[in-house]
């Protein structure tokens, strides 16, 4: 089978996997999900992704159907279901279906969905000579920590900065710079790693807390607070971190070079740290 599905336990191949259009997940965006690769068929940082799954379902007080053991299962099974090189497992818990009002359905049903297809990487050519961003403004709701489903302002402003044929869009709240739309955002400045702090104004990738490890045994000093649109467009690098990502360095910023306009030492060293990570 190559590209997996699964509904609430049951896998089966992607294209027969439904939900019912009175799914809350669809009619409200009630629901929370986790992307998750693999490396050498080994699903990278999973404890890490279902610990965030549980933490986001606990927020929307939506009940896990099944404790992190069994969910680890499941993605094992789906992996290797899937017998592709490296794939990309989409989890998605919703609220469930239930005729549609608002207020939860008691009892809650959640509908628990997971495919499993596989996992292109990223063009080298654009992992080495870098990308460019666009600055927005971020009007996506106050509770950005939780890994919910409603992806509308994300998906407005990728599509954007598609348009302007930037790679990722990078959101900036009241002057400062928060993430991208599928990314955290890393500066460099004199010496200085410098990202956004953890709260509910970021999502805090797993990716973002790998690199920060490996900077601090880079012996590279690591500041976590928000930094200025003015500061951004003045720092010696920047990068973004992700799971789809990696580590990408960023070159420009709405048309203007960052640093000398091609990756910087910084971002080059964490980059190949990750990838002896994952290798
Ligand atoms: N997105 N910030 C946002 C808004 C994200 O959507 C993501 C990941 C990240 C990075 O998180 P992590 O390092 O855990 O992947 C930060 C996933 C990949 C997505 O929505 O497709």
């Amino acid at each position: 089978m190559p590209d997996i599905g699964f509904v609430n336990g049951c896998f089966m191949p992607l294209e027969e996997a439904t939900v019912s259009v009175e799914d809350r997940g669809f009619q409200f965006g009630d629901g929370i999900y986790e992307v998750i690769r693999t490396y050498h068929g080994q699903p990278f940082q999973l404890d890490a992704h279902l610990t965030r799954l549980e933490r986001s379902a606990k927020s929307i007080e939506l009940p896990l159907p099944w404790n992190l053991q069994q969910w680890a299962v499941y993605v094992h099974d789906g992996i290797k279901r899937s017998s592709y090189p490296e794939s990309k497992v989409y989890l998605q818990l919703t609220r469930g279906a239930a005729p549609r009002d608002h207020v939860f359905p008691v009892p809650a049903k959640p509908t628990a969905v997971m495919t499993v297809c596989e996992m292109k990487p990223m063009d080298p050519r654009l992992q080495a000579s870098g990308v460019s961003v666009m600055t927005m403004d971020d009007w996506r709701w106050g509770r950005c920590d939780i890994k919910s489903v409603n992806l509308l302002a994300n998906v407005m402003a990728r599509q954007k900065a598609k348009q302007a044929g930037a790679f990722e869009a990078v959101f900036i709240r009241n002057g400062q710079v928060t993430e991208g739309a599928v990314s955290n955002v890393m500066i460099v400045k004199a010496g200085c790693l410098l990202t956004s702090p953890e709260g509910e104004q970021i999502l805090s990738g797993v990716t973002r807390t790998i690199v920060l490890e490996l900077a601090r045994k880079e012996g590279l000093p690591v500041e976590e607070r928000f930094v200025t649109l003015d500061e951004f467009l003045r720092a010696d690098e920047v990068f973004l971190s992700g799971t789809t990502v990696e580590v990408l360095s960023v070159i420009r910023v709405d048309s203007k070079p960052i640093g000398a306009g091609t990756p910087g030492p910084v971002t080059l060293k964490l980059q190949a740290a990750f990838q002896r990570l994952v290798s």
